[in-house]
């Protein structure tokens, strides 16, 4: 896992609010997150072995996200601490209904270079599966695919504000956008149901793409074929790091050695099961937890 932690300043409000508009919330609640070790937490409470590359900052933010990994058995022995650099957090608005809103101040995540990822390249080429996501800079998301000896999957979120250089595009084994990050790297200015998800996937110069659809599951794209794969019908208490659990399920199922679809049907109960419990980690369920949230 190469990517992000963040400290998550969570408020609960009725709706989020419209530009310009203020809303009152409940009580402020400091939760570990961040896209990367989200990511890392989900799989390691799937079972996997999990070695986090990144940084934290020196703040107490940062001893608090690098107790959390470690308390989930994550190996940090590659998450840096940034002198002087204040830890990444995100500010997120939750929802009645479980949508959020997120602003992420990325903080020592912006620090982390192909350098950090060139001192654990040992890791990386031994790892059975390498996750990436887009809150580090691109230039050691591509270090990393580079390096990673296994399947390469990335979670392109949040959403590039410029296109991905081809070369990490060609890296990649998996690509997990959501569809508002498939429409932004497939140029496309528009809503995104299953149909279009399908099309714009195929236009993207990667081996296999699977979209995250929300509450209706995702859509697996591999060697020309389309199969969409329903989600379990749940009533969402917080989506925050439904994603990433996804994704962390997703590289569980191919650790596991099941097919891109299998891991996919695994990775959508994971997700669902996320979304019925509140917070980023502390949402992320083991595989018992899956069961009984859901059966
Ligand atoms: O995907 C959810 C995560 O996005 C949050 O935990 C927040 O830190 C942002 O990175």
């Amino acid at each position: 896992m190469v990517g992000s932690a963040n400290l998550d300043l969570v408020v609960d409000v009725t709706t989020i609010p419209l530009v310009g508009e203020t809303v009152m919330g409940g009580d402020l609640r400091r939760i570990p997150g961040g896209k990367g070790a989200n990511q890392a937490v989900a799989a390691a409470r799937l079972g996997c072995t999990v070695a986090m590359i990144g940084r934290l900052g020196d703040d107490e933010g940062g001893q608090l996200l690098r107790q959390a990994l470690e308390q989930d058995g994550v190996d940090t022995e590659h998450l840096l601490t940034t002198a002087g650099v204040a830890n990444g957090v995100a500010l997120i608005a939750v929802a009645a209904d479980g949508d959020n809103a997120i602003v992420v101040s990325p903080g020592a995540n912006a620090r982390v270079t192909g350098q950090d990822v060139q001192a654990a390249a040992a890791v990386l080429a031994s790892a059975t599966v390498t996750l990436l996501q887009l809150e580090v800079p691109t230039e050691a998301v591509m270090a990393a695919a580079s390096l990673a000896g296994g399947t390469v999957i990335l979670n392109p979120a949040p959403a590039p504000l410029e296109p991905l250089p081809a070369a990490l595009l060609a890296a990649v084994d998996v690509l997990v956008p959501n569809q508002t990050e498939l429409a932004t790297l497939a140029g496309y200015d528009g809503p995104v149901d299953l149909d279009r998800a399908a099309t714009l996937a195929h236009q993207l110069p990667c081996s296999a793409v699977v979209v995250t659809l929300g509450a209706q599951g995702a859509l697996v794209i591999e060697n020309g074929d389309a199969t969409h794969v329903p989600s379990p019908v749940v009533t969402p208490v917080d989506t925050t790091a439904a994603g990433d659990s996804f994704c962390g399920a997703l590289a569980d199922g191919i650790v596991r050695g099941l097919n891109l679809v299998d891991s996919a049907r695994w990775a959508v109960r994971v997700g669902a099961a996320t979304t019925l419990s509140a917070g980023a980690q502390p949402s992320l369920p083991t595989p018992a937890e899956v069961a009984s949230r859901l059966d």
